[in-house]
Order: structure tokens, then C-alpha cells, then sequence
């Protein structure tokens, strides 16, 4: 058994692979083979030392996890040896053997895939938690989605289109037109197009309902004019402190000195709010697993389906996220640990 390791922070180059040495899992806790674990864009910023929430290195990264249960230990009910699992790990996913606390181990529908749950937890659970949860979420909403042919992009577009929304727009590289507006959106390049703009337009000049921003920076600023009277700003990412797949302290700190600060007053007298989202500090862990819930539901009535970009053989793992941070993929992409 192997599994990933970031050894210190920096490029590709400090991705190393390490052998497990499986235990019996400690009581409440259960032991899983991890057929499938799921790659993140926090995990690029966490390799390269930008991402607060991290353990120290060396360690394990990966969020989310699907497989079999393995080994149970003392006190753990409801699960048992053999059963498919979407494992929430926090970290320590990307491996051929995890232990986690039993209350993390979300037992799977004999209808959803490896592939699927394992494209499920973290896009479509964000993407959920700002729309539905924190944004109240109704029939005929508009609503701008950055990084729309990402992993929560794509998550966040289906999830619109559930609901009833009517007005997506959705921002990306040029080479994503076609596939953006196969998600139910209108393109807009964001390289060359002002989304505020476009935004403005096709609300007749009110501006949007939501919108969510994992860019940061001054970007929070533009997405926040984007918003009509009522509308809703969530602030969950910050894409634009990377510049490749090689750290850049310059960039971190572009967008940090760039991020604006937000006066109450000014929002109190245009009727507009600004979320802060961070999905592994909710604090309260039923928040979590009640989205799941709703999605196991959205996802076997046929409402949403992960879109998997690619499954690449762990040991090609530095290769994975380099396909991210060239901007390539269109939906999510999984490492293959089965
Ligand atoms: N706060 C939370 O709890 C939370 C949870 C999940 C995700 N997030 C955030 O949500 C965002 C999306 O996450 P994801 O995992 O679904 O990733 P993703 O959107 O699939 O990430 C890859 C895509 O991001 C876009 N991108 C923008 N800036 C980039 C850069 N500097 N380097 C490489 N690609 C860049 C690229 O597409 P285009 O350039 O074509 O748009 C790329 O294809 C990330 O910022 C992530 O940190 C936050």
C-alpha cells in the first residue's frame, strides 16, 4: 500500500510517494481502500505553502475519498467490512489506505459509482452550502459562476438549473466556450469580456441575484458591482495567488494586498451581503452531511451528475495537477487508487 506525500512546499517536484503501514483502526474509527480520491484546487495552494488550514509537511493531502470499508475498530455501529463508502478525510485522501473517524465514512447508494461520490463531497457540497444553504437559492434567480468549467463550477451550474435559476453566466478561458454553454450558461471569456457588464445585461440592469468567487482579490470587487439590490456575494477561494504550478510569493501577495475591505455602511445602503466560505472550517459537522444528504437525493432522482474530467493512476499524480494548473480540465479530476 502506498500513499502521496507533499514532503515540503514548492513545485511537482516535491510530490513523493510512501508506503502505508496499515494498523487496526482505533476505536469509533474505520479503516477504508480507497478506490478513487478526488483532486482540489486548495490542494495545488496547499502544496505550494499558500494554504493556512494545512498540516506541516510532510504530509497527506486529499479531501475526499470513495472505497471499502476494510476494517472497523471498537464501538463503530452501522458499518460494516465491504461497504462503499464516500470517505470525507480532511486530509490524507490521496492514498491507497485511510483511517478515519466513523462518522466520516458516508455509506453509498448501490446506484452511485466510485467516480461520482468521489466527485461529489467537496464541489458539489460548496457549491451547495453558498446557493441553497447561505443563498436561499429560488426558481428564476440569476446567478454569475467564476471558474464555471471547474470541478464547483460545474457543480454549482446543475445545482442552478435544479432549482429553476434562469440566468447563468459563467466566466472561463476562451477554450471553454462550447462546453461552458453546454452547462446551461452564457460564456463569458474572462480574459476579454467585462462580466459585470454582461451580468447587467441580461438583468435588465439590475445585476444578479449571487455570485460566487473563488478568485479573490480585486476580482471580489468586480463580482460584487455584478450584484442586484438583495444580492448575494461568496467570497470562497483565491485562484489568483497562483500563478503556476511553481510557487510565486509575488502573486500571494498581489492578491492579498489587492483583496478589498468591505464597509458595512456602504453594503447596509445597497442592500447587498458578502459570505465568507470555508467548507472545512463550518465548525458543525451535520451542516456538512445534511448537503450530502440532500445531494444523494438531487443526485438519484437525476437532477445533477459529476462531470469527470479524468482518472489518472496515482503515481501520475504530479501529472494531474499539472493538467489543473495548465487550466485544462473541464469538470473534476479523480486519481485512480484502486
Ligand atoms: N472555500 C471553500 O471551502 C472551497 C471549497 C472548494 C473549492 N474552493 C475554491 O473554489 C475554486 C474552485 O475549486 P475546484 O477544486 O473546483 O477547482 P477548479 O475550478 O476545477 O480549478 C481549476 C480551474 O480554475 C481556473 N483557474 C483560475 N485561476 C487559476 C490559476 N491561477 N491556476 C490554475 N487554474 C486557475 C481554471 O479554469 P479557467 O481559467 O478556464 O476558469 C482551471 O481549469 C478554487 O479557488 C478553490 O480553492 C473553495
Amino acid at each position: 500500500m502506498e500513499r502521496v506525500v507533499y514532503t515540503k512546499a514548492g513545485g511537482l517536484e516535491t510530490i513523493g510517494l510512501e508506503p502505508v503501514k496499515e494498523t487496526e483502526p482505533k476505536p469509533e474509527m474505520v479503516r477504508v481502500r480507497v478506490h478513487r480520491a478526488g483532486i482540489n484546487f486548495a490542494d495545488l495552494m496547499m502544496r505550494q505553502g499558500l494554504y493556512g488550514a494545512a498540516p506541516d509537511f510532510p504530509f497527506t493531502p486529499g479531501y475526499e475519498a470513495s472505497g471499502e470499508i476494510s476494517a472497523i475498530g471498537e464501538g463503530v455501529e452501522g458499518l460494516e467490512i465491504g461497504q462503499r463508502v464516500l470517505a470525507m478525510t480532511g486530509f490524507g485522501g490521496y492514498s491507497q489506505s485511510v483511517e478515519i473517524e466513523a462518522g466520516r465514512a458516508i455509506p453509498l447508494p448501490d446506484s452511485m459509482s466510485f467516480d461520482a461520490a468521489a466527485g461529489l463531497g467537496v464541489t458539489y457540497g460548496t457549491a451547495y452550502h453558498m446557493l441553497v444553504y447561505l443563498g436561499n437559492l429560488q426558481a428564476g434567480d440569476s446567478v454569475l459562476i467564476h471558474h464555471a468549467a471547474g470541478g464547483v463550477g460545474t457543480a454549482a451550474a446543475q445545482i442552478c438549473l435544479a432549482y429553476g435559476a434562469t440566468n447563468l453566466i459563467g466566466t472561463a478561458s476562451s477554450t471553454k466556450k462550447e462546453f461552458v454553454e453546454s452547462l446551461g450558461m452564457r460564456f463569458v471569456d474572462k480574459d476579454s469580456e467585462d462580466f459585470v457588464q454582461v451580468c447587467k445585461k441580461m438583468t435588465g440592469g439590475k445585476g444578479v441575484n449571487q455570485a460566487i468567487d473563488p478568485v479573490g482579490g480585486s476580482h471580489l470587487l468586480r463580482s460584487y458591482k455584478a450584484l442586484c439590490s438583495g444580492g448575494k456575494l461568496h467570497c470562497f477561494g483565491a485562484s489568483s495567488a497562483i500563478s503556476g504550478s511553481k510557487r510565486s510569493m509575488f502573486s500571494a501577495l498581489k492578491m492579498w494586498r489587492s483583496t478589498p475591505k468591505f464597509d458595512p455602511l456602504k453594503m447596509m445602503n445597497s442592500n447587498k451581503a458578502v459570505f465568507g466560505v470555508h467548507m472545512g472550517r463550518l465548525g458543525d459537522e451535520s451542516i456538512f452531511a445534511s448537503h450530502l444528504q440532500a445531494l444523494s437525493a438531487m443526485l438519484e432522482k437525476g437532477q445533477i451528475e459529476p462531470i469527470i474530467d479524468s482518472v489518472w493512476p496515482y503515481r501520475k499524480v504530479a501529472d494531474a495537477q499539472q493538467h489543473m494548473h495548465d487550466r485544462k480540465n473541464r469538470g473534476k479530476i479523480l486519481l485512480d487508487f484502486s
